[in-house]
């Protein structure tokens, strides 16, 4: 069996390090994209120590010629390209009536049109090489209930819940299928910027186990998504959360 092409944006930490780790020791090929080049690496050499394959591509998904040359430069090294998941996130908190605006727009950038980008660049590649590839995005609990101080973060969110629904179906014709992923909260860098508000406290309290979730269980939910036994999961956001969101 050729072995599976898999671009996963933000793979230097955090849940994106989990997925790649999980996909490379199911046999896939890892293309780390993120702009922590120093992190990155270490994956990579951490995959082929193993012997996995895989390569990092210095990526920030905010820029969309970034993203862009992501997806040539996978297809050009592996020729082929079956799973993007756009991942990358950040996550600038702030009151509404204080909300510092250079943070507003940077996590709009990021989380927004980052992934706008790579369902983009990873759609137009599928359709132009005829792969049925699967483009998985994450969007979040947050995406979908409200917070305090967390509005840019929200809107951002529930963007990519909305973009995931209408790739979907304009991508379904050419047999590329869209999914995305909600998760709780995870036990990831990301979250520590939040743990002044409360909502770490909150999170826990809210999921069956009382805990936050581990990166890997994030990472084992992306990998069923991307299986073709996974075919009929198309347009929707599985929530992986805990029961957060129940
Ligand atoms: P993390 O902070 O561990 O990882 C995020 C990664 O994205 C880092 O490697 C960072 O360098 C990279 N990144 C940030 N901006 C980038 C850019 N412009 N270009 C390229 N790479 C960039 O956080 P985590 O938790 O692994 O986050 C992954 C995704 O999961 C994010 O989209 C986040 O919003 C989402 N998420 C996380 C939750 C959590 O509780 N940890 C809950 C729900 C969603």
């Amino acid at each position: 069996m050729t072995a599976r092409v898999a671009v996963i944006t933000g793979g230097a930490s955090g849940i994106g390090r989990a997925t790649c780790l999980k996909f490379a020791k199911k046999g896939d090929k890892v293309v780390v994209a993120d702009f922590n080049e120093a992190m990155a690496e270490e994956i990579v050499e951490l995959i082929k120590a193993e012997g996995g394959e895989a390569i990092f591509v210095k990526t920030d998904v905010s820029k969309q010629e970034d993203v862009e040359a992501l997806v040539n430069i996978t297809v050009d090294v592996y020729g082929r390209i079956d799973i993007m998941f756009n991942n990358a996130g950040i996550g600038a908190g702030g009151m509404i009536l204080e909300q510092n605006m250079e943070g507003y727009f940077k996590t709009i950038g990021v989380n927004q049109h980052g992934v706008a980008f790579g369902i983009m660049a990873a759609g137009r590649k599928m359709k132009e090489l005829g792969s049925k590839g699967v483009i998985i995005n994450t969007a979040s609990v947050f995406g979908y209930l409200a917070s305090h101080g967390t509005f840019a973060y929200q809107a951002s969110k529930g963007a990519v819940r909305m973009m995931t629904q209408t790739a979907a179906l304009e991508l379904g014709a050419y047999g590329i299928r869209v999914v995305g992923i909600a998760p709780g909260g995870v036990d990831t860098p990301i979250i520590q910027g939040y743990k002044d508000m409360g909502i770490i406290d909150k999170l826990n309290a809210s999921q069956m186990r009382g805990k936050l979730i581990k990166p890997e269980a994030i990472a084992n939910a992306v990998y069923l998504l991307s299986l073709d036994e996974a075919d009929v999961i198309n347009g929707s956001i599985v929530m992986v959360d805990d029961g957060y969101a129940s």
